[in-house]
């Protein structure tokens, strides 16, 4: 696609496993980058990332890290982190986005997925916040049902690799997996529990109604993406032992009744979902379907027989993908085309 210009791009993160696959989609969809630097910890300054047939050295961030020079900051590190160089890369004339949750539920920050509210980047103030891993490809799924007959109840049940846990949790998998294979139990503490052949009902901390703060996202984010503050979420979020690909057990509930057949039809034309769905053919995406990919995969779309009206549907998406970098891309992509980038925006 044209863009309006190239871009001085900082990634804070850049040594992770989002920021990492951050700059392979900047490559994949030819984005005109001009400058990049890439911000870590002391643990990664120092070590170089391949870019363009370019070695970058990684710097460690620091509060001077901000000089004025950025056109986009990605901000794709930890909450500490987001809270304490967005409002410095902002105030410095960046266009900043945020991975972490520390702002998507701030009304001064619009929450974006490009195909769902492209639109709320007409008001932002400088950041950008992207929605979590599991609540893109959940929203992806039922918006082209709820824009012309709306949301009321969601149910839903994932089941989440430990790629979304950062680089260190697929280490630990890959670990923990190596050890019980010869009968050792060698929690590597990357998650709140031994994962390796193991399921574990945790993502993130608990909060005061004996939710995790992950079922609290896939809520609160939904609501303000799409805009339905009386939507009634109900989630459950599980970790399992996949590597890449999030997927999710969708239950929905309609202000009208749902024909499973128009559903099918509806979500087939959404942009950035795909629909894998024969059950004669026992066709239904799994998270490996879904590792490498940007589509959300839909499949088991089927009538719920103890409500009549409802609908219920599989979802899996690659979590480092749409469910982080590639959504990221295109907020810089449609953030471009709007002419909402830089100085003059
Ligand atoms: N993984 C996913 O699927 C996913 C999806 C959606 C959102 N997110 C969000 O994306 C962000 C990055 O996650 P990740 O999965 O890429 O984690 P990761 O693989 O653990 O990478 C984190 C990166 O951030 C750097 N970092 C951590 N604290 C920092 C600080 N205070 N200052 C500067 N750099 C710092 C680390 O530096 P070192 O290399 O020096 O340690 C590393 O490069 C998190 O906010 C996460 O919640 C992740």
């Amino acid at each position: 696609m044209p863009f309006m210009k190239s871009y001085a791009i900082t990634v804070v993160g850049g040594a992770g496993i989002v920021g990492r696959e951050f700059l392979k989609i900047l490559d994949e969809r030819d984005f005109p980058v001009g400058r990049l630097r890439l911000l870590a910890t002391k643990r990664s300054a120092g070590s170089t990332v391949e870019f363009r047939g370019s070695s970058i050295t990684i710097e460690e961030a620091s509060s001077d890290s901000f000089t004025g020079e950025d056109e986009v900051v990605f901000l794709s590190a930890s909450g500490d982190a987001s809270r304490q160089y967005a409002p410095l890369a902002r105030d410095r004339g960046g266009f900043v986005i945020d991975d972490s949750s520390a702002f998507r539920m701030d009304s001064g920050v619009p929450l974006v997925i490009p195909e769902v509210n492209a639109h709320a980047l007409d008001w932002h103030r400088g950041i950008v916040s992207q929605p979590n891993c599991t609540t893109t490809p959940m929203v992806m799924a039922l918006y082209p049902i709820h824009r012309v007959n709306p949301l009321r109840r969601i149910i839903v049940s994932t089941y989440q690799a430990v790629a979304g846990a950062g680089s260190a949790a697929v280490e630990g998998l890959r670990a923990e997996t190596t050890a019980a294979l010869v009968g050792r139990h060698e929690p590597s503490g990357t998650q709140k529990r031994e994962i390796a052949f193991n399921a574990v009902p945790q993502v993130d901390v608990f909060t005061e109604d004996a939710s995790t703060k992950e079922e609290a996202k896939m809520a609160n984010e939904t609501r303000k993406i799409l805009d339905a503050p009386d939507l009634a979420v109900s989630a459950t979020c599980v970790r399992v032992p996949t590597f890449f690909g999030h997927a999710m057990s969708v239950w929905a509930e309609f202000e009208h009744p749902v024909d499973p057949d128009e559903a099918r039809e509806a979500i087939m034309n959404m942009p950035g979902v795909r629909v894998v769905d024969e059950p004669g053919a026992e066709r239904y995406p799994t998270p490996l379907d879904a590792a490498g990919n940007d589509d959300v995969l839909v499949g088991r779309i089927r009538a719920d027989s103890s409500r009549a009206g409802a609908i219920t549907l599989w979802a899996v998406t690659d979590s480092i993908r749409k469910g982080a970098a590639t959504n990221v891309v295109q907020i810089i992509e449609e953030a471009d085309k709007r002419g909402l980038v830089g100085p003059s925006a």
